[in-house]
């Protein structure tokens, strides 16, 4: 009789602890200030796009031939966070490969952006076409673009 009540004890205390932390994952969920800036950084971020970066690479980032190559779906975008803000700052030239697709036409850089621009650019490229990285933010910006490779 006792051990049969701490053995419903102990499945109880189990079942509580598990619905904790269904909770815990729950709270990771973005606060409404998160929320807000994200849709900030994409509306900015969107028109930032359409000025500077979609006569090559299109309005849904699907690319152009084998001139520009896409962004929506691009494995080097999912691969390489940390080159992106200096690729839109820099350029980039030389031989790469997206999705299997060899690209070799110099992209020129962009140096008068600033870095929250750039920060609101890549947030865009990065919650577009079935993205959904969340917010990058302006202080990860400038550690990446410190880093650039020379
Ligand atoms: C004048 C055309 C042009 C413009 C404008 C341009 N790009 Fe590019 N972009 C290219 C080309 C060409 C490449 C391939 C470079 C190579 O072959 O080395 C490229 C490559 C890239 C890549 C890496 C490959 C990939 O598809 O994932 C990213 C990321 C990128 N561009 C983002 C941007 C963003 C963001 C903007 C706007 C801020 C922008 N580009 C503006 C032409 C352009």
């Amino acid at each position: 009789m006792k051990n049969n009540m701490i053995r419903g004890l102990a499945l109880l205390l189990t079942i509580f602890i598990i619905s904790c932390s269904g909770k815990g994952g729950e709270n990771k969920e973005m606060s409404h200030s998160e929320n807000v800036k994200l849709e900030q950084y994409m509306v900015t971020g969107s028109k930032l796009y359409t000025i500077h970066c979609s006569s090559c690479h299109q309005s849904e980032g699907q690319g152009l031939a084998k001139l520009f190559p896409p962004l929506s779906g691009s494995d080097y975008l999912d691969n390489n966070l940390e080159a992106v803000p200096c690729i839109i700052k820099n350029g980039l030239s030389g031989e790469i490969t997206v999705n299997g697709v060899v690209y070799n036409q110099p992209m020129p850089a962009i140096p008068q952006l600033t870095n929250l621009e750039i920060a609101e650019i890549t947030t865009y490229i990065y919650n577009s076409w079935g993205r959904n990285h969340g917010i990058v933010e302006v202080k990860d910006v400038e550690k990446m673009l410190e880093n650039c490779k020379k």
